[in-house]
């Protein structure tokens, strides 16, 4: 991330008749620039600021990714009107973990192609964990030739780059990455929330979970330095910033592969220091390399939350051995109640999939157990997708539709039961609310979360809003809870 006045500098001193720098981010600066200009003439021909909209699909960090496209689509010009089917720019930044989310791409670029027969102007780009896959792109080429612009997740730090190539060019540009190691800094990023960001502390993942398509579309594990880490995070703070989510597919593994290995632990002590930031939360930690360092840390800490997700798959030490997750059963349990007695107030949240090859009802029972032993405060659970190129996509023994939606809805249910369990203990307790928004259905309220990540709505107004409340929690309703200020 940079500062605005600071990028403004950095780009004073092109001369864009010049060939761009070869290193980053200075060619990106300059591309910047470029884009200006572009846009500039844009603007001229339509009489009117051009406009764009990010439909962000997947994950936080996708999330995250789609506001270092907005930073620099607003840097060079466009406005944001948050309607894809109104926007002169529009882009999906895609997920590929389950089939769902590619259906539904598939299905909002249906939509748009009639849109773009009547403004023929717009253009479209995808980007995102879809497009590292070879299928996607071959049914794009084939099939939705309207689309402009396709880059993956390796290169998004040449978005401004490939926006001059798209605005210069009639043809559908495709620029995908197979891999990278590089990890280029101090680019522009927009934040959706003034009070609230996510922050990359690694990219990739090695652990090739394997049912899982992730460690395919985002690459090895890379972990940014903890300078560059900190330094963001005290950028963020000084613009107002006080809760700031870790981002990562296995944060528990941080900084091994850095030249100084450091620990997430250790990570985590550093960023408790920043002056001004008042809450750390993280996501996601695998169980297998959760150390005891980390509860300590957690359990000592003032900022970070009361709050651990920790994906448990199966309960089934079987299912979790074809699943590669390298834990078994008793190890997860024994790890999960030892949080508990340490942290005694923290809330656990999981995954869960059902319907992984071989499944067997023995193996749900298992899971179901699991959920009654640790009594999870919420869990998402999801039907298994298979995704091609993926160990498990090859396994023969795949469970038929019907047995795992029996399956599935025996995990809701007690899913369901045990965290309505857990929720409701905190009722008639004072406790303290970051305030997040106007309720969307009763703007005499206003919306925030615990540090246990439940929500809470209670009398308010917009002045509440990104500040630390303390509430008095009157009423469990299931998942969140009513209360007053106090
Ligand atoms: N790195 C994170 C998970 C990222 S994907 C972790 O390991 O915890 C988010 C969740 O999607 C996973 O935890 C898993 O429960 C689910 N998921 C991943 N691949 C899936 C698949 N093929 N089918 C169904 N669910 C899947
Ligand atoms: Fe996928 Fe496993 Fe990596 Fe999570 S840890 S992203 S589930 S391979
Ligand atoms: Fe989806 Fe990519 Fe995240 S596949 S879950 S957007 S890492």
């Amino acid at each position: 991330m940079i500062k605005k006045e600071d990028l403004e500098i950095k780009m004073q001193s092109f001369d864009l008749t010049m060939t761009p720098p070869a290193e980053e981010p200075q060619r990106q600066y300059y591309y910047i620039a470029k884009a200006k200009k572009l846009v500039q003439e844009l603007e001229t021909r339509l009489g009117r600021k051009p406009t764009f909209c990010v439909t962000t699909f997947g994950c936080q960090m996708n999330a995250r990714d789609s506001e270092k496209l907005s930073g620099i689509l607003e840097e060079i010009g466009y406005v944001d009107n948050g309607s894809d089917e109104k926007s002169d720019f529009v882009i999906y930044n895609t997920c590929t973990v389950r089939d769902n989310a590619n259906q539904r791409v598939y299905g909002r670029l249906g939509a748009l192609s009639n849109y773009k027969k009547k403004n023929p102007q717009m253009r479209i780009a995808l980007c995102g964990c879809m497009m590292q896959e070879e299928t996607v792109i071959a049914k794009l080429k084939k099939s939705y030739r309207f689309v402009d612009l396709i880059f993956g997740t390796h290169n998004i730090f040449k978005f401004a780059e490939l926006v001059c190539d798209m605005l210069e060019s009639e043809d559908m540009i495709v620029d995908i990455w197979e891999s990278t190691d590089k990890i280029v800094e101090d680019l522009p990023i927009v934040r959706k929330y003034p009070f609230k960001s996510g922050i990359n502390i690694m990219f990739g993942c090695n652990n090739f979970c394997s049912y899982c398509i992730v460690p395919y579309v985002r690459g090895r594990e890379r972990s940014r330095s903890p300078e560059d880490i900190i330094r963001e995070i005290e950028m963020l703070v000084a613009d107002g910033v006080v809760e700031i989510m870790l981002l990562g597919q296995n944060v528990n593994s941080y900084g091994k592969n850095l030249d100084n290995p450091i620990s997430f632990a250790q990570l985590l002590q550093k960023i408790e220091q920043i002056e001004g930031l008042e809450r750390i939360r993280f996501m996601t930690s695998h169980p297998k390399d959760l150390s005891d360092e980390l509860i300590e840390v957690m359990r000592d800490s003032k900022k970070i939350c009361r709050h651990l997700h920790l994906p448990l798959q199966s309960g089934s030490t079987r299912i979790l051995e074809q699943m590669n997750r390298r834990y078994t059963k008793e190890q997860y349990l024994e790890l999960a109640l030892k949080i508990r007695r340490e942290i005694p107030d923290i809330s656990l949240t999981t995954d869960i999939i059902v319907g992984f090859p071989g499944e067997t009802d023995a193996d749900v029972d298992d899971t179901i157990d699991v959920i009654r032993k640790v009594g999870y405060d919420n869990a998402f659970t999801f039907i298994y997708s298979k995704r091609t190129g993926t160990p498990a996509a090859a396994m023969e023994n795949q469970v038929p539709e019907d047995v795992v939606k029996r399956n599935f809805n025996r995990v809701l249910e007690t899913v369901q039961e045990v965290s309505k369990n857990r929720t409701v203990v905190y009722t008639g307790q004072e406790v303290e609310v970051l305030v997040e928004e106007i309720n969307e259905h009763d703007d005499s309220l206003v919306t925030g979360r615990m540090s246990n990540n439940t929500m809470v709505h209670f009398k308010g107004d917009a002045s509440l809003v990104g500040t630390l409340q303390r509430v008095y929690l009157e009423e469990c309703h299931g998942f969140y809870y009513t209360g007053r200020s106090i």
